[in-house]
């Protein structure tokens, strides 16, 4: 098990266990944390899933694939170490994550 915070536009965090091998987005949807849509169930082709990976985890978390690098730009105020959650893949190298979720989705 691996822990995930999620921290909320006002400041609200929500912590959670995720599964390995599950999506970041797949458990934010399991736990209802506000402001994660996604809304096409994790295909990388809506881009409500979208969450800025805290500065300390960017490295740990790695860089988009092309594919999300295209959905990102259907985001709202896309930043550096934004990532839509729906493809990062929650293994032991990420316990402790802290990503953080956007005033609102795209
Ligand atoms: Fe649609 Fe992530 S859930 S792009």
């Amino acid at each position: 098990m691996t822990t995930i915070t999620f921290v909320a536009f006002d400041g609200t965090r929500h912590e959670l266990e995720a599964e390995n091998g599950s999506t970041v987005m797949e458990n934010a949807i399991r736990n209802s944390v506000p402001g994660i849509e996604a809304e096409c169930g994790g295909a990388c082709a809506c881009a409500t899933c979208h969450v800025y990976v805290d500065d300390a985890w960017k490295a740990a978390v790695g860089e988009p694939e092309a594919m999300e690098e295209d959905m990102l730009d259907f985001a709202y105020d896309v930043r550096p170490n934004s990532r839509l959650s729906c493809q990062i893949r929650v293994s032991d190298k990420l316990d402790g994550l802290v990503v953080h979720v956007p005033e609102r989705q795209a």
